[in-house]
Formats: structure tokens, sequence, C-alpha cells
């Protein structure tokens, strides 16, 4: 089987699961309690904050460990907007799901306004399109650094450029690009990552937010993570987040460069082989693994479970969306019809090496779908 859907989750490495087994047995401690077993826990995620904050050029106090991605985007973009005390929200309408309904409940519960500013057929938002969408009451950008659906990256640097100009908080999703892509130097104010994209195990996560910007917790209680997360923490998954996180950070050039010749080799080859194939996303601004495309008067679902059928194992976008019959919001926002995006299919590589002749399987089980 060869599994091409790195996007959607990743295997735990053994590294990591090695950092984290002594967390799960020996070393089980409650890292508030007072006493040497609860000081062992404490010492344990105090040292994986650390690190993962000198991975993310933050610093210790900034990272608050979270259940994944989902979680750190919705204290993102709720926790910043309520803390404000402002009342106006700017995104793109091709973020994850995580962003999108966190903005439609401020919406609706709490009279938040939101706009959504316009991406060009890649999906790419322009500063000038950033800075335009700026009001005196805006309280947060949030932006996907790479598009889990089609690659796309968006200029972070350029945009928090116009945002620290206005004095506004730009929010990064990095859940796609960590690892592949550097963090450091983005100029964001705060940064989602989740464990299981980067071999650590699902359920775990971050969002790092600079100690300037004020942050209401969604979540009450014990007041663990200065306050700004309840609920005991989970020691042996901060620890296996921060060992994978090191351990992609180090790997991150050589893996990408590889990655990336992989992948435009793959692209070429799917292109030329089959004709109705089109790709999505920017042709070069992308994420190092994915290559997604369309293929017009195919359906998507069918291909995939050809696909599957000779051991290729890709997706038709993103997790949550496959199984469901609605276009992807992602593909409709770039212009694209409604029935050509159900034809989507997206491979994302990872650390699996890649038969020379895959683009040749996929155009035999697009032919397989067509009956040509
Ligand atoms: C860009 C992006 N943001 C957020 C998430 C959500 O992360 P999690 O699965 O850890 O909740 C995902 C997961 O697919 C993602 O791709």
């Amino acid at each position: 089987m060869l599994y091409l859907d790195n996007a959607a989750t990743t295997p735990v490495r053994p590294e990591v699961l090695a950092a984290m087994a002594p967390f799960l047995g020996r070393a089980f401690g409650n890292p508030s309690s007072h006493h040497t077993v609860g000081e062992e826990a404490l010492a344990a995620l105090e040292d994986a904050r650390s690190r993962v904050a000198r991975v993310l050029g933050m610093r210790a106090g900034d990272v608050v460990f979270t259940s994944g991605g989902t979680e750190a985007n919705n204290l993102a973009v709720k926790g910043i907007l309520l803390a404000s005390g402002r009342s106006h929200l700017v995104t793109t309408p091709v973020e994850h799901e995580s962003i999108l309904r966190s903005a439609d409940y401020l919406q609706r519960l709490h009279g938040v306004a939101v706009t959504y500013i316009p991406v060009d057929t890649y999906g790419r938002a322009t500063p000038d399109a950033v800075a335009a969408a700026l009001r005196e009451d805006t309280a947060l950008v949030s932006l996907g650094h790479a598009n889990n659906e089609i690659g796309t990256v968006q200029d972070i640097a350029a945009i928090a450029a116009v945002t620290r100009e206005a004095g506004v908080p730009l929010h990064v999703d990095a859940v796609q690009s960590a690892g592949w892509l550097p963090l450091t130097g983005l100029g964001a104010d705060a940064l989602s990552l989740a464990g299981h994209k980067l071999g650590a195990p699902k359920g775990t996560g971050v969002l790092a937010v600079r100690g300037r910007v004020p942050l209401e917790p969604l979540l009450h209680g014990g007041g663990q993570e200065r306050g700004r997360r309840s609920g005991t923490q989970d020691v042996a998954g901060a620890v296996g987040f921060a060992v994978a996180l090191e351990l992609a950070e180090s790997e991150r050039v050589a893996a990408s460069d590889h990655l990336t010749a992989v992948r435009d080799r793959f692209i070429a080859g799917v292109l030329d082989a089959v004709p109705q194939a089109t790709l999505t996303g920017h042709p070069s601004e992308r994420l190092p693994g994915t290559a997604s495309f369309t293929f017009a008067g195919v359906s998507g679902e069918a291909v995939l479970l050809e696909l599957e059928r000779r051991g290729i194992i890709s997706s038709s976008g993103s997790a949550c969306a496959a199984g469901s019959d609605e276009p992807s919001h992602v593909l409709v926002a770039l212009g694209i019809a409604p029935e050509i995006a159900q034809t989507s299919v997206r491979f994302t590589f990872g650390r699996t090496p890649v038969p020379d002749d895959l683009a040749a399987h996929v155009a035999a089980a697009v032919a397989a779908v067509t009956g040509v």
C-alpha cells in the first residue's frame, strides 16, 4: 500500500513514541501536584514547552498546549477576538473549517463582523486586500500559511508587514506548513500547530501566542497553561509533540527539497498522461508534498476507490470533506465550478518512498474510471 494522504494524518514516529512512554507509565504525575511525582511531570512539560518555543522562535510562556489544530484555531480566533473588546475579524474563504466555523460562531452569538478577503484562482490573498479589509475595530487577521486541500502557500511575511503597521494581531494556521516551511521570521503573533501532521499523536497541538496579545480562555477550570487553557495537561503528548517538531525541523530543508522534486515529477507525469487533469492551487508556491488535481468528467470518489483498489491511498480534499456530497468550499472559492470541484483528488506525499511510475498508475486509474 502506498499512503499518499499525509495531509490528513501521519503515523507516530518511533522516536516520538519512545520519548512519550515514560510519561504514560513510570512518570505518570500530574504536573500541578506539589510532590516529587508531580514535579517530574512538570519538569518534562516545561522542557517540552521550551523546546517547542525554540523551534518557533517564541518564548516558552507563549506556548499553550492544546488538543490539536482545531482547538488551537478556536482558541486563537475566539480567544483573541473576545479578549480584544473589538468586533471585526478578517480571514479568507479558503480557511480550514475550524477557522470558518469559529468566525460563524462569533458572528452569530457575539455580533462580530467578519470580512472574507478575496483570493485569486490559486487561493492567494494579497497584502493589499488585507490592508483594504482592516478597520478601526479590527481585532484579528487569521490566515492559513498553507492550504490543506490545494497546498497553496500565502505570503505571510508580506501580509504581516501590513498587520504590524496597522497594529492588528496576525494569527497563522500553520498546521499544514509545520515541518515543511520555515515558521520563524513570519511575523505572526499567534501560530496553530497539530501534532498528528508531524509524527506525534492525534489530539496533540499548540497555540503559540505572543505574550502581548490578550487571550480569553475557552476552557475554564484549574487555570493550567497560565490560565489560557484549563485541564490537566497531557504530559506525554506535550513531550511527543516537542520531539516530533524538533525532528521535523532538523530534517526540514532536506525533506522539503526532496519532496518538491518528487511532487513536481509527479504533477508533470499526471498532467502529461491524463488529458482532463488540471492542477489546483499555485504551480510553485505550494507545499512540498501536495499535488492536487481536478479530473473533469470523472467522479473524484470513483478515482479514489479505483486508486485504493490498486494500492494507492489518496483523498478528495480535506479529511472532513471526504465522503460529503458538497463540493469543497476551497475549490469553489477559487472560482471552480461545483461539478468540476467534485472531481478533485489530492495526493499528499510524506516520508514514504514513491515509485517512479506513480503517475502512470494514476493515469491508469483515471482511464479505468472513465472507461477509456
Ligand atoms: C490547515 C488545517 N488547520 C487545522 C486542522 C485541524 O487540526 P486537527 O486535526 O488537529 O484538529 C487541519 C487538519 O486537517 C488543517 O489541515
